[in-house]
């Protein structure tokens, strides 16, 4: 038997205006974006956004259903306008943040895990890394790939 470990790698920052500045406009954009969230039901409002290869910015957010499955993340709003947007451009990093009644989390808010999944598979469509964004009011957190937040990512058909 080995014994083997994981470690995952990731910046922390104290806010926004510490991101370089491609990552806080993204960062902006996700926060911005917590304004079309449409969330009557759980009253958390998450925005996402994400950077494509040719500079444009697709914004996302939550939309909820009375028929709870049919709603979507943020994230997965965001991506899936990206993909059917700009077919043959690839994903370079998505941002995200939440928060109830609109007011940001002080600690990020961190995607679920079929969000993951699913930028997982837009990286591997890249074939490049995925930065990923997470912004609360208090604390910043970018990880450099989306391997550090899913590892052993499901990647095998
Ligand atoms: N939500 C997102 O939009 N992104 C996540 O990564 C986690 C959760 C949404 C789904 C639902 O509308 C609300 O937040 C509460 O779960």
């Amino acid at each position: 038997m080995t014994e083997r470990q994981i470690k995952v790698r990731y910046q922390e920052f104290a806010s926004i205006d510490e991101l370089n500045a491609e990552d806080r406009e993204l960062a902006q954009a996700a926060i911005e974006g917590m304004r079309g969230s449409y969330a009557p039901y759980s009253h958390f409002n998450v925005g996402a956004a994400v950077r494509m290869s040719n500079g444009q910015i697709v914004r996302g957010s939550n939309q909820e259903n009375a028929a709870f499955p049919s709603g979507l993340c943020a994230e997965r709003t965001a991506m899936f306008a990206a993909g059917a947007k700009y077919p043959d451009k690839d994903m370079c990093s998505i941002a995200l943040a939440g928060g109830i009644y609109g007011r940001i989390t002080d600690d990020p808010a961190t995607p679920c895990g079929a969000c993951r999944q699913v930028m997982a598979q837009y990286q591997s469509k890249a074939g490049k890394p995925m930065g990923v964004i997470m912004v609360g009011g208090k604390k910043v957190w970018k990880f450099e790939r989306v391997d550090d937040i899913l590892p052993l990512i499901f990647d095998s058909i």
